[in-house]
């Protein structure tokens, strides 16, 4: 892979929130390249030996929710051989078993890749009773069994790959249409991870465009409404407080991010479609300098955010316009809520909502449930839980 660095970074306390780096290779070929010698190069090559260690060290994380088999068995073809793949389903049990469909498409599709693989679901007892016993309580319902939401399904399959010794996790969804642009964003997970300085690092894809058709062609937008909003609004959180107008932070509804597990286990995570969102403004609380932090040791070291173009364009299944009003509030609504949120920031983000009418005059923006940081967990209680015989189909590997 060849990757342009970033031509610039936004420093926010320790957070390191880097400039959009494009691909120029998605192959640089294996031979020593005399040029990277120079201190002045601007494209970094990441060879494939350094790629692969990274890989067989990352677990993919799929959330999964009643999609189409097919699409998500292009996914898993997309999933360089080395990566563990973690399914994380909420799909339905009844009437149909969509759940059980899904556990034998996998379990046949890796039997001819020769995979390992991980497959659990959401609502299964075994977690719930895990959360219970390691005082996690806010992720449970009524009923005591984990909430739906893709988020949640993320934390299970963050504390899967945690348990597995894994190094670093990232994140596929399971409705994306070309395997080859999951094969693209992996590799670019796991080249920045190769070049990153820091043990505490996000990698963020943009998706290099959206086809669509209007009046019969295809159109590459570049950029959808909810992105547009949500990265005005972070942009304009860093401004007030450095003074300088910026436009840094392209990738605030990114599905599409892998984190290194040390970062993975700090964070704080929002429910729901707010987690991605959430995760800029959890990095600005507990790493900005704003608030007292928790992690000294990590205010010394730098948490070093990635934001990489990908080339493939992204085509994923369409969703109504609910849910991009949802996107829209419940994205917003994690940065209205921040006690670092400014008070001038707050009266834009209010005026932004009731503009698109998503709250009534009188009204605040919904306040999504945060989770804590999964290093509160005694992972060991947890998993004591859990029979992983029962989950994990390591097939031939
Ligand atoms: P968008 O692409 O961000 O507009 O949202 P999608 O509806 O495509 O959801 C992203 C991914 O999360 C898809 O793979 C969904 O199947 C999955 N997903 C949605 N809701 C849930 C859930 O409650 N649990 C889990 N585990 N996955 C979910
Ligand atoms: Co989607």
């Amino acid at each position: 892979m060849r990757i342009e660095l970033p031509r610039e970074a936004e420093r926010f306390g320790s957070n390191l929130f880097y400039g959009v780096q494009k691909i120029y290779e998605l192959d640089a070929g294996s031979s020593q390249d005399t040029e990277f010698s120079s201190q002045f190069h601007v494209v970094h090559k990441i060879s494939p030996e350094k790629i692969y260690e990274v890989e067989s060290q990352m677990a993919i994380i799929i959330p999964v929710k009643n999609e189409r088999l097919k699409l998500l068995e292009g996914v898993l073809c997309g999933i360089p051989h080395a990566c563990l793949p973690i399914i994380v389903s909420n799909s339905t049990r009844e009437p149909t078993n969509r759940f059980r469909m899904e556990y034998n498409a996998v379990d046949n599709f890796c039997r001819f890749a020769k995979k390992r693989y991980v497959i659990v679901h959401q609502k299964d007892d075994y977690f719930s009773n895990a959360f219970e016993a390691t005082h996690y309580q806010e992720i449970l319902n009524e009923q005591g069994m984990v909430k739906n939401g893709k988020a949640e399904g993320m934390i299970m399959g963050i504390l899967l790959a945690k348990f597995l010794g894994k190094k670093y996790v990232g994140f596929i969804d399971a409705d994306n249409f070309f395997p080859g642009a999951v094969f693209e964003y992996i590799r670019i997970y796991s080249s920045t991870f190769a070049s990153a300085n820091s043990i505490f690092s996000m990698t963020r894809i943009l998706w290099h465009s959206k086809p669509k058709v209007i009046d019969s062609n295809l159109f590459f937008a570049k950029w959808g409404r909810v992105t547009r909003i949500t990265n005005n609004y972070l942009n304009r959180l860093i401004s007030l407080y450095t003074g300088f107008e910026t436009d840094v932070i392209k990738t605030g509804n990114a599905g599409e991010h892998a984190m290194s597990i040390d970062l993975a286990m700090l964070l704080d995570y929002s429910a729901g479609f707010s987690i991605e969102t959430y995760h800029f403004i959890n990095l600005i609380e507990q790493f900005g300098g704003i608030l007292e932090s928790k992690h000294p040791d990590v205010m010394q070291n730098a948490v070093e955010i990635y934001q990489v173009e990908s080339r493939n364009p992204h085509l994923h299944e369409v969703k109504n316009e609910e849910h991009i009003k949802e996107m829209i509030e419940h994205s917003l609504s994690v940065i209205f809520h921040s006690p670092i949120s400014p008070s001038e920031l707050k009266k834009e983000i209010l005026r932004e909502l009731k503009k698109l009418k998503i709250i009534e005059k009188e009204n605040s923006p919904i306040q999504p449930t945060t989770y804590k940081a999964l290093q509160s967990i005694d992972l060991h209680k947890f998993f004591c839980k859990i029979d992983l015989t029962k989950y994990c189909n390591f097939s031939t590997n």
